[in-house]
């Protein structure tokens, strides 16, 4: 064999490689294929064994040849294992025989809208709809809004009937939204519709339905000839939309200085369904929507006159219907940082995942 005949035969195995090489799927396979080219007793090896056959001086020449064949094919060879290596990685059998579906997932950890701010918003495109205006009071407010302009002189016993914070200016911190009818009268006259949604505070002593900080939308609507029936419509047609189903009401008389004749709205309890729960005192019934005529003292302190204008005015309970919504028992989880309880998303629907 002279040179020429030497570096065609190794053009020949390195050609064969080559072909061999593209039918080699597996790495096993690909490792056989290395050892019967490369190995001791492979067609290249066995050609390496051969140089001791040439003349000394030639052995330069030919450990030349050799080695640039042997570099090629091994540069062959370790591009096709990169290949199978990475094809093995993006779908492993072992990697798949290790995913058991039947474990838990890991949860992974999410944030979402208050449920107290979802209702909100809620309740607030719908009275967009339906032509209202949102307006905001302040949360400190002066005695003046909060109770003389809404008919609760300093004398009247219904001062008592909230416990109110009094701050050391003399201001109060609002215990109801209700102020905001008195500033909405005067900034936009008659006729309006508007509602008013905000933090209210009260000196409670809190339990599983009482906070000191909880949320309230007021609704005001003033206009020629509006009466109960309007009032009771709207009502319905609230509830039934943030509940997202009919809802059974109950109205009682209540007494309100702002409103005459003052109502008690009540919807069915959608924690025990009606059959009484601590949430709605056994009585099957929540206080959603405390709400009456707008008394005339209220409508004059406001600058409307109340010969020529009536109105209905309503104080949401929102934080309750918050609760009522997505099945929140307890109230005091809502001002808390405790984040195990777990509320689905209002636009998947979901229900409340509840730490026992
Ligand atoms: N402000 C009252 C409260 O917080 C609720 C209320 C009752 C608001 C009757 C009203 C109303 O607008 O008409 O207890």
């Amino acid at each position: 064999m002279d040179l020429v005949q030497l570096a065609e035969r190794i053009a020949d195995i390195e050609a064969r490689a080559g072909a061999d090489l593209k039918a080699v799927a597996a790495i096993d396979a690909l490792r056989g294929l290395e050892s019967n080219v490369l190995g001791k007793q492979g067609s290249l090896g066995l050609l390496i064994a051969s140089v001791k056959q040439f003349p000394p001086d030639q052995r330069g020449q030919v450990g030349k040849l050799l080695n640039e064949g042997k570099t090629r094919i091994k540069g062959l060879l370790d591009a096709r294992m990169a290949e199978l290596q990475t094809a093995a990685h993006t779908d492993n059998a072992d990697d798949a025989a290790a995913f058991d579906p039947t474990l838990p997932g890991v949860a992974a950890a999410m944030g979402s809208v208050h449920p107290v701010t979802a209702v909100q918003w809620e309740v607030e495109r719908l009275f967009e709809r339906l032509g209202f205006t949102v307006e905001a009071g302040p949360e400190m407010e002066t005695e003046y809004h909060n109770f003389e302009a809404l008919n609760i002189p300093a004398t009247h016993p219904a001062r008592d009937m909230q416990d109110t914070f009094w701050l050391t200016n003399g201001m109060v911190l609002r215990t109801h939204t209700s102020p905001v009818q008195h500033r909405a009268m005067k900034k936009f006259g008659a006729p309006l519709r508007v509602i008013a949604p905000g933090r209210c505070f009260r000196y409670e002593t809190i339990d599983a339905s009482h906070e000191n900080t909880f949320h309230q939308i007021e609704g005001l609507v003033i206009d020629r000839d509006i009466g109960l029936p309007h009032l009771i419509a709207m009502a319905k047609t609230l509830l039934a939309e943030v509940m997202k189903r009919e809802v059974e009401l109950r109205v009682r008389p209540g007494y309100f200085p702002f409103v005459e004749p003052g109502i008690e709205i009540d919807m069915n309890c959608r924690i025990c369904g009606g059959a009484g729960c601590p949430t709605c005192k056994q009585s099957g019934w929540v206080e959603i929507l405390p709400a009456g005529m707008v008394h005339p003292n209220v409508l004059r302190a406001g600058g409307i006159d109340p010969e020529q204008w009536s109105g209905f005015a309503f104080g949401l309970g929102l934080t309750r219907l918050a609760m009522m919504k997505y099945g929140i028992r307890d109230i005091r989880v809502l001002n808390s940082g405790d984040l195990r309880p777990i509320v689905a998303p209002a636009r998947l629907g979901g229900p409340i995942v509840w730490p026992e």
